[in-house]
């Protein structure tokens, strides 16, 4: 077996994988989410810890398999986070994750410091939600943290390092920190004396699937593992979840539904350069990239929606009756704003609205404008890649909370105009970082060999030509409203 382990934003979820990729368990344990301020996201890296440890303590323990036939372990995480680690090997303030906002004005010094510059060696923009701004804004408010920290990282990357002991950072991670020259694949000393970030805080950078250690006695112990089991860097939520979707080749393409969306596709050629208008990110794949656009609140929009209006419901019964509201909501439009936009906006101020209501609408049609609202949203990034990448994307694997609805899946191909696909079991990240975890550990000649073997289709969604055409007319309404009503945030 081998293990995969994805840390999510609002939950860690643990898959035990054999050699034929078949699921024999899974365990899932949340953590809380912190907002101390408007804009601000926190969590403790520790309950992290405690809640991985637990998490496969639970599948070991169902399963009852012995701790030697886990041959490997790997990981897959939410990106962008900053942690902070002082000498004693712990981390010293709460992590700041990717969906937290307070980052404006560095971002803006960062372009005001490098200038094209940033785009020539991270090929990526400036924004509140990579990690760069993010250590800026420690150093600034909290000089008395940043001297005590011996280096940053990323959340696998910590809980990793509190497994094994060993310190590490792996490219697709790294990638998203706007510290990392893409294309060379080395920390950028350019920008760090830029901002006079010592070297010393910038761990030592390995590939996705290089094995980095075997576990620490307690920590294995703890788990139902042998201290043998051979762990792997494991790589950023969305390569992994690219990676459990079988997007290791030209043309393949990923919609992604977490707490964020993302549209993602695969790339092969560094010298490709999009001037930031979407992310560039290493892909977990040796030597292989994608461009992706980011919703920043999709899952989150639904979940908030869920939360808020209909508490006491299952997420299915609380999307029964969307299926008999027309397409398009009878003119009731939602945009999925709740945390500001990345992609294609780059605005953390702009907030979320429903437009157009009238007397007619029940609480279903809120909940169809609601899904609705959140597709829109990454078609914005599928038509930034079918423009400026000039790419036919016309077949998109769709994971996540998107593709747990046929209804939802369906209208993913009618807005999209695309061929949506469905895969038999949905494992998203964590399936990824168990592909991770077998190919290291020589069970398959080759990713594509593994993939193969791991992935299947279940079941295609063509687009309906007629409800292509009704919501491209919705969707050029739907766009006129982030222009129209940005002044008004
Ligand atoms: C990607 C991003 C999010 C997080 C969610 O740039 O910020 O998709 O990775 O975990």
């Amino acid at each position: 077996y081998v293990l995969g382990i994805d840390l999510g934003t609002s939950s860690v979820k643990v898959v035990l994988v054999d050699e034929k990729g078949s699921v024999s368990g899974e365990a899932v344990r949340e953590y809380e989410l912190f907002q101390p301020k408007a804009g601000y996201s926190e969590q403790n890296p520790e309950d992290w810890v405690t809640q991985t440890l637990s998490a496969v303590a639970e599948l070991t323990e169902k399963v009852s398999i012995s701790p030697q036939s886990v041959k490997g372990i790997s990981f897959s995480g939410q990106m962008h986070g900053l942690v902070l680690v002082g000498d004693k090997g712990h981390s010293i303030r709460p992590a700041i994750l990717w969906n937290d906002t307070r980052t404006t004005s560095q971002c803006q010094e960062i372009v005001d410091v490098l200038g094209n510059r940033l785009l020539d060696i991270t090929k990526n923009k400036s924004l509140e939600g990579f990690t760069l701004p993010k250590l800026l804004w420690v150093k600034q408010h909290e000089p008395e943290i940043y001297e005590k920290a011996i280096a940053f990282v990323l959340p696998k990357d910590y809980v990793r390092y509190r497994l094994t002991g060993a310190l590490h950072m792996e490219y697709s991670d790294a990638a998203g920190t706007l510290l990392l020259d893409v294309t060379n694949k080395e920390w950028s000393e350019e920008i760090c004396s830029a901002f006079s970030i010592s070297a010393a805080l910038c761990p030592e950078l390995v590939s996705s699937f290089d094995c980095v250690g075997t576990l620490l006695p307690e920590m294995a112990s703890s788990m139902g593992l042998a201290e043998e089991t051979k762990v792997f860097a494991g790589g950023a939520d969305n390569a992994c979840g690219a990676l459990g979707a079988g997007i290791v080749n030209d043309g393949a393409a990923l919609c992604s539904i977490g707490t964020s969306g993302v549209l993602l596709s695969y790339e092969e050629k560094k010298e490709q350069d999009f001037r930031g208008i979407l992310h560039f990110f290493n892909h977990a794949k040796p030597n292989s990239y994608y461009l992706m656009g980011v919703t920043l609140a999709a899952g989150y929009s639904l979940s908030w929606f869920k939360n808020t209006f209909a508490k006491e419901k299952k997420f299915e019964e609380m999307l029964q009756g969307v299926s008999s509201v027309p397409i398009g909501s009878n003119g009731l439009l939602f945009t999925p704003y709740l945390a500001g936009e990345r992609t294609p906006y780059a605005d953390s101020n702009i907030r979320a609205s429903f437009i157009g209501m009238d007397g007619s609408h029940s609480f279903d049609h809120f909940a169809r404008a609601v899904l609705e609202g959140i597709t829109f949203s990454l078609h914005d990034s599928l038509e930034l890649m079918r423009t400026t990448g000039k790419k036919e994307i016309n077949k998109i694997i769709s994971i996540g909370g998107g593709a747990k609805s046929e209804l939802w899946l369906q209208m993913q191909a009618d807005i999209f105009n695309a061929t949506i696909v469905k895969l038999t079991s949905e494992q998203g990240p964590a399936l990824g970082a168990a592909i991770i975890a077998a190919v290291g550990c020589g069970w398959f000649d080759t990713i594509e060999d593994c993939t193969e073997t791991f992935i299947q289709y279940e079941k295609e969604f063509s687009p309906i030509p007629e409800n292509v055409i009704v919501y491209e007319e919705i969707y050029q309404i739907y766009k006129d409203i982030y222009q129209q009503t940005k002044e008004l945030n």
